[in-house]
Formats: C-alpha cells, sequence, structure tokens
C-alpha cells in the first residue's frame, strides 16, 4: 500500500515529555483500518529509516479500528534520542507527515474458551499499544488486567481516558507513590500462566518480566512483547566477523553497530521492519558460529538451536559468523 500523506489535525502536550497526535487525510477520507498493537512508520526528514509509533485508540466506537477518520500517537521526546522525536515534538498543526500505512508486529490473539484474562503490562510510554488493546478488549467484553506503571501521575499519559474507559480493569502504579506500588513479580505471581502476557515497555522492565515470566511457567508463545524504543548497545560489546555465504563478503560488526546496520551502511539491501528484535523480518539462516540472541521473536528452542538469528539485534559468541545471505 502506498505511504500516506497525513494532515497534523491536533498536537497537545499530554506531559512535560509526552505529545500526542491527531492525524489525518488530507482530504478527510477514511484511513487504513488497523487492530490494537499496530503501529505506522513516520518518515522523519534528514533520517535515513523511518520511526515507528503505535496508533493509541481509546474510546467505545469501534469504526475507529475499521474506519478510521484519524489516526492518533503519543510520543516520548527521547533524550538523548536518534532524532525521531525532536521532530515529532516540533511539529505543528497543519504540518503534513509521510507515513506508511498500519502494520501490527504485536496482535492480540484469540481468546480460547477458558483462557483466563489477558494481562497487559505497559511501563510509560508503552501505555499506547496496550491502551488500543484495553478498548479492543473494552469493546469485545473481554475481561482483561491493565497494570501501567510510570514515575509520577503528571508524566503519565492517557490515564483519565483510560480509567474512565477500563473502571477497575486499570492498576496504576506510581514510583513516588508507595501505596500504589506493587513489585513486579508479585503482579505475576497474582495471574495464571495460562493466559496472554502483553507488554510494552523499556527493555529493563521486559527483559526482567519475560525472565520471571518463564520461571513462573509461562509458555513463550503466551508472552508477547514489544519495546517502545530501538535498544541502544551496552558499553562493553565485542565485534566480530560476519560472512555473508551466498556474495561471499565478509564485514566485521563493531561493537557499536547491529549487522543490520553494517549492512546496509555497505550498501546491501538486507530485509527488516523493527529494527528492535521483535517482527522477524530480519531473520536469517546461520551456517556457522554461535549467535547471541538479543530478539524477542525467537522461542527458547529456536535459540538454543543457534539456526537462525535476527540480525537487526543479535550478535555473536563466536569470534565469526557465517550467514545465508
Ligand atoms: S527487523 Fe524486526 S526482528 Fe529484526
Amino acid at each position: 500500500m502506498a505511504t500516506l500523506n497525513l494532515i497534523v489535525d491536533d498536537a497537545q502536550a499530554e506531559t512535560s515529555t509526552i505529545r500526542s497526535f491527531s492525524l489525518k487525510a488530507a482530504g478527510g477520507d477514511p484511513l487504513p483500518a488497523f487492530s490494537a498493537g499496530a503501529h505506522v512508520n513516520v518518515h522523519v526528514p534528514g533520517l535515513d529509516a523511518p520511526r515507528s509509533y503505535s496508533l493509541v485508540c481509546l474510546g467505545t466506537d469501534l469504526a475507529a479500528f475499521t474506519a478510521p477518520d484519524r489516526y492518533h500517537l503519543g510520543v516520548h521526546l527521547e533524550d538523548p534520542g536518534t532524532g525521531g522525536s525532536r521532530y515529532m515534538h516540533r511539529v505543528a498543526v497543519g504540518d503534513t507527515l509521510t507515513v506508511d500505512p498500519p502494520k501490527n508486529d504485536f496482535p492480540v490473539r484469540a481468546a480460547q474458551r477458558g483462557e483466563p484474562p489477558p494481562l497487559l503490562i505497559a511501563g510509560g510510554i508503552g501505555i499506547t499499544p496496550i491502551a488500543s488493546m484495553a478498548t479492543a478488549f473494552t469493546l469485545q467484553g473481554r475481561p482483561f488486567h491493565l497494570h501501567y506503571y510510570g514515575r509520577s501521575r503528571n508524566q503519565m499519559a492517557f490515564v483519565d481516558a483510560l480509567s474512565k474507559q477500563c473502571g477497575t480493569a486499570l492498576h496504576l502504579h506510581f514510583d513516588d507513590e508507595p501505596a500504589t506500588q506493587m513489585a513486579l513479580d508479585s503482579l505475576l505471581a497474582s495471574a495464571t500462566p495460562a493466559g496472554h502476557l502483553y507488554i510494552c515497555g523499556p527493555k529493563a522492565m521486559i527483559d526482567t518480566l519475560v525472565e520471571m515470566a518463564h520461571a513462573r511457567g509461562w509458555p513463550q508463545p503466551n508472552i508477547h512483547v514489544e519495546l517502545f524504543t530501538t535498544p541502544v548497545l551496552a558499553s562493553g560489546e565485542r565485534g566480530f566477523d560476519v560472512e555473508l555465504r551466498q556474495s561471499g563478503l565478509t564485514f566485521h560488526i563493531p561493537p557499536d553497530k547491529s549487522i543490520l546496520e553494517v549492512l546496509i551502511e555497505a550498501g546491501l539491501d538486507p530485509m527488516y521492519d523493527c529494527t528492535r528484535g521483535e517482527c522477524g523480518v530480519c531473520q536469517v539462516d546461520v551456517l556457522e558460529g554461535i549467535p547471541d540472541h538479543r530478539d524477542y521473536y525467537l522461542t527458547d528452542a529456536e535459540k538454543k538451536a543457534g539456526k537462525v538469528m535476527q540480525i537487526c539485534v543479535s550478535r555473536s559468541f563466536s569470534d565469526k559468523l557465517v550467514i545465508d545471505l
């Protein structure tokens, strides 16, 4: 589907660091439908890759998903960031944004008979896809629990709208209000591993929750995650070599770059989408070497087998990897 030129119809400061936007088609035509958990890629002038922002859907009108007249986004100003959120915090009402049609790498699963209610967990701006899931479940009459974590009440977006919409299904946890706090492990202990878990937030929160969920017996297929930022490589990473078996080229991957970044910089055209290790689009076969999996896409068994890897985030335990590209 072709890119969309959308007009910024409204822009509001939700908090001191989060801005919300309404985008509409120039002629006011209905926009492509989307499902809860979907995002759009916004093309930012001067940046090589578009930036992904989840579509926020709050309210009681199913048409907001099926025949939307506007898309709603919430954008946190990242500091330091890579330029996308700074750009979004400068756009004004009336500006035009070039946006790819919605795509969903974080969909909700259909309810199975007898399944416990899904558990939705959001940290900070991770509320954006989770809010749409809560709306979808509300419209379906499907019970759920939403736990929304943040530093303080005035730093969390969409709280009033969510409170109105979700009622007792919403549980707010503020770091600076001890009475509201709930440890992540206690939260998981209160739920049944037979249900589905949807998590969106910072990487540290996701990694902690995924590890705890595994320890508590949650099956991998029931754990669904989305990072709200592109992962930043930690200091102390090591470099390694990657040989592309089909083309016969070998590249050195320095500590501060991903395999994907190095291949793109070399003028190659590998397939990718999320760049966060979630969608699986950049997956390649591993022919030699030991991949260091950093993604949220593969199952534990697939990671252990080491036959495939996601080149946007995963690295190497061995000095050299040979991949089927
Ligand atoms: S691009 Fe999505 S997992 Fe790599």
